[in-house]
């Protein structure tokens, strides 16, 4: 067999693995009898030596005094298309390396270790094949460390809060780390971007990080109940650990590397999954103007509902998502997990079959809305007989909601036993057609590849918080937190993040409001990547807005991205070309100061373009004058340049349209 990039040394008991470019090194090692790896990027050290292993509740440890049987280098170059996304067409391009170990005592336990090196990191993960004597395991720990030779600064979230992965992110060194998520993202002292993160996550717990006082991140599963990890019978597979490395921050959000860790699609034709667009009833929830519970202030009333339908049909978007439609809804409808939840009962003032016929005859679907208040027991019961409903009705996507911290049972939605929910509900939507947005959900961890109906969930601090601002105490979003975002959280996967506020002040709470400018509001839809995007304001809050038109062209479905230029928590500027023209969008934001830019467009392809640029204005100010703003038109070429100025928490928002 060729050997390239891989080297045994020292009586088998290390093997080195490098990206096809070279740049990036792995060194598995168990030369001193405990395993290890270690990797190098671009000829100098990047990750020391790091354990590996796992303890267990009822077998001995499985880190040690284990040697090489057997290993396989292989060397894969394909590409694969997407359904939908931020990228047609995906290369993936990496060398594999697939270890065999065997303990050299008793119980002599077979491992399997398997490295994946790509040019832009790493991706490795532990198979414990079926073996004799091993029927039920526990795991305790599993002692994955990533030691880095210095003590860089990471932007972080903490685990095992009450506000799940709604958090703002804090920038700090690794060693202060107290188990935060991933994606974990890290600048390193000599400027490179990192990003820590699992794919795959099936069946497994899920990883969290701590610091323990150096410079080395210890994995830490979110543990059950009981404390144990991960129970399984007589096998397991863990997620891929990942690690994104990156020379510009841009290029950790033009990675595909979760991706390509993740297995292809398991659903066939997928025709039935849209991309789409949506209004529905759910800000005027927020900001108090409607109920999610019966009473005088409903909001999911059959006439409500037909006026969204109608406003959907008239400006081209899909869907219309309705929230509180179900019994259920009571005034303390989230205390107590919701036990009165009824995911197939419309509440009195909602004709489910009126709302549904008249959608139909207007071309237009209804999103499901099932708040299942962290009660899976409750959900799971009625779920084939709700989404058999739902599908019958040609429904074609589902928001399920998870509120309260943790599940009633007692567990984590970060536990083994909500990975198994979460992936419960996705199969569930399979069977019966249907999209699955999750909010209050976990991480993302790239199983869109797989189940690409799990198109789109929360998992971050979204546009809500600005509708409940000092009012509910939880205070706004600050202007940096959109600048973080895409490279913490989004790296993972798509967010439904709800953008598209144009009535940034709350005039009935005033308090409360969105600090952006409509401009930034616009951006968003760029810089966050979803296949199914909100134009979340209320609907009248959109008439004879000609800004609206950008929020109307915008596409959720692009052949490819490029992010221009970013500093993280500073600005991002981003580019995609649509999947279905040769238009291109363009989103520039801003943290809370004001910035300049000059853009090259040599993105752009051959030809000319109308540039329909939706900016802030010279009069354009957070403070005084967040709704300004301007739209110019020019004829541009991919030799241009462009000047942007945008506005203290600002943005710009462009259509290059192709004109010849
Ligand atoms: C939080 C979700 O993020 C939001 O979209 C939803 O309206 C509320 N929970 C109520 O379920």
């Amino acid at each position: 067999m060729a050997i390239t990039g891989c080297n045994r040394q020292s009586g088998n008991q290390s093997l080195s693995v490098k990206s096809p470019d070279g740049k990036v090194v792995v060194v598995f090692d168990n030369s001193d009898s405990k395993l290890s790896y270690s990797v190098r990027y671009d000829e100098k050290e990047l990750i020391a030596k790091s354990a590996m292993g796992f303890n267990f509740k009822e077998m001995a440890p499985l880190d040690s005094h284990l040697t090489i049987l057997n290993y396989d280098l292989s060397k894969v170059d394909q590409t694969w298309e997407q359904p939908w996304g931020e990228e047609k067409v995906v290369r993936d391009h990496h060398q594999r390396l697939l270890i065999e170990l065997q303990e050299s005592r008793e119980p002599k336990r077979k491992l399997k270790i398997e490295f994946k090196v790509f040019n832009d990191g790493v991706g490795f993960r532990y198979i414990l094949p079926q073996q004799n004597g091993i029927d039920s395991i526990k795991i305790m720990d599993e002692l994955t460390e990533f030691s880095f030779v210095d003590n860089h600064k990471a932007w972080c979230i903490l685990a095992y809060n009450k506000q799940k992965y709604e958090l703002l992110y804090n920038k700090n060194t690794i060693n202060k780390l107290d188990s935060v998520h991933t994606p974990l993202t890290i600048e390193t002292t000599n400027g490179l971007y990192i990003s820590i993160h699992e794919a795959a996550l099936v069946d497994y717990a899920s990883m969290t990080l701590y610091g323990n006082r150096t410079n080395t991140l210890k994995c830490d599963l979110v543990p059950w109940k009981d404390q144990i990890k991960v129970k399984a019978r007589g096998s397991f597979k863990t997620p891929w650990r990942s690690i994104q490395i990156a020379e510009k921050p841009g290029d950790l959000i033009e990675s595909n590397l979760i991706l390509n860790l993740n297995e292809p699609n398991k659903l066939g034709d997928v025709s039935w999954v849209k991309p789409m667009k949506y209004v529905g009833i759910w800000w005027g929830i927020h900001i108090d103007n409607w109920s999610f519970h019966q009473g005088p202030k409903l909001g999911a009333t059959t006439e409500n509902t037909i006026k969204h339908i109608d406003f959907a049909a008239k400006h081209g978007f899909d869907e219309v998502l309705v929230e509180g439609w179900n019994e259920g809804f009571e005034a303390q409808w989230y205390s107590d997990f919701g036990p009165n939840q009824d995911f197939t009962k419309p509440n009195p003032r909602f004709d489910l079959f009126k709302v549904q016929n008249y959608a139909k005859s207007k071309g237009v679907t209804i999103q499901a809305y099932n708040e299942t208040c962290a009660n899976p027991d409750n959900y799971l019961s009625q779920i084939d007989t709700a989404y058999t409903l739902y599908e019958s009705l040609g429904y074609s996507s589902v928001k399920v909601g998870q509120v309260n911290s943790k599940f009633k049972n007692g567990e984590w939605h970060h536990g083994q036993y909500g990975v198994n929910y979460y992936q419960t509900v996705v199969e569930k939507g399979a069977e019966h057609h249907l999209s699955i947005n999750f909010h209050e959900p976990i991480k993302p961890t790239g199983l869109r590849r797989t189940y690409p109906n799990l198109v789109s969930r929360e998992g971050a601090r979204g546009q809500e918080y600005n509708a409940w601002g000092q009012y509910r105490k939880s205070g706004h979003n600050p202007p940096e937190h959109l600048t973080i975002l895409p490279f913490t959280r989004l790296l993972g996967g798509p967010m439904d993040f709800t953008p598209g506020i144009f009535r940034v002040d709350i005039p009935q709470s005033p308090d409360n409001y969105v600090n952006t400018t409509i401009s930034k509001q616009l951006a968003i839809y760029v810089i966050i990547y979803s296949p199914i995007q909100m134009a979340a304001d209320l609907i009248e809050n959109y008439e004879g807005h000609p800004a609206f038109q950008f929020i109307k062209d915008v596409p959720v479905n692009w052949e490819t991205t490029k992010v221009i230029d970013a500093k993280i928590g500073d600005y991002i500027i981003t580019a995609r070309k649509d999947s279905d023209s040769d238009d291109w969008y363009l989103g520039a934001i801003a943290d809370e100061e004001k910035r300049d830019f000059n853009i090259s467009l040599d993105f752009l392809g051959d030809g000319k373009y109308e540039a329909q640029i939706y900016s802030d204005s010279e009069k354009t100010d957070l403070k005084t004058a967040p709704m300004e703003y301007q739209i110019i038109k020019k004829e541009v070429t991919a030799a241009d340049h462009l000047d942007l100025k945008l506005a203290n928490s600002g943005g710009a928002a462009i259509r290059f349209k192709k004109i010849n």
